[in-house]
């Protein structure tokens, strides 16, 4: 025992004396390439970034929110390859080649959605805070309907899900709104889907 803690000892005493605080280690990288919005665009990318962080931080695309980060409140809602998902709970790296929307890929204010459109008329939003990622997902709720997903809602899976309002409240049930304005959100999705709310 003696023996070992002579030989032991002293190598212990310079390593601890001489240590400096390990600095944090340097992010590591990757180049992710896919379209928003359709155009190309290529970023170099910390392998942690939320996809919501590429398109906010990186891209200056503004108009996509985060409210929770976490995929409470659906406000970063985005369609990526046709469907809908939260941006805060997905990597961007792992949307290599993939074709992203955000809300300035729908429409501007020179030419709106149909969707953009109806929000206004109905007065779908009060402070406007989630009404990207509403607009974004009642969108997609449409091409959902359409192509026979059936929801939580759907009471028979054999069949075409309808355009009921309980069928859109839902679908949309994943985006918070604070505001409240839900009952003005349906009557816009409603309008969109072809019937007068
Ligand atoms: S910010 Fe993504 S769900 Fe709330
Ligand atoms: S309009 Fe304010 S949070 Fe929805």
């Amino acid at each position: 025992m003696v023996g070992a803690s002579a030989t032991t000892a002293p190598a212990a005493v310079p390593a601890a004396a001489g240590a400096q605080p390990a600095g944090p280690a340097a992010p590591v990288t990757a180049r992710v390439a896919f379209t928003v919005n359709g155009a190309r665009r290529e970023l170099d990318l910390d392998l942690r970034t939320s996809l919501l962080d590429a398109l906010r931080e990186h891209l200056h695309l503004t108009g996509t929110k985060k409210g929770c980060d976490h995929g409470q409140c659906g406000a970063c809602t985005i369609i990526v390859d046709g469907r809908r998902i939260n941006a805060c709970l997905t990597l961007a790296v792992m949307h290599q080649g993939s074709a992203i929307t955000t809300i300035e890929g729908l429409g501007g204010p020179e030419s709106l959605h149909p969707m953009q459109a109806a929000f206004v008329r109905h007065d779908g939003y009060q402070c406007g805070y989630c009404t990207p990622g509403q607009i974004c997902s009642a969108v997609a709720v449409l091409d959902e309907i359409a192509a026979g997903i059936p929801s939580h809602a759907t009471a028979d899976l054999t069949a075409a899900p309808d355009l009921s309002e309980a069928e859109i409240r839902e679908r949309m049930s994943g985006n918070l709104c604070r505001c409240g304005a839900y009952s003005n959100i349906v009557e816009a999705v409603t309008e969109v889907a072809g019937r007068r709310a």
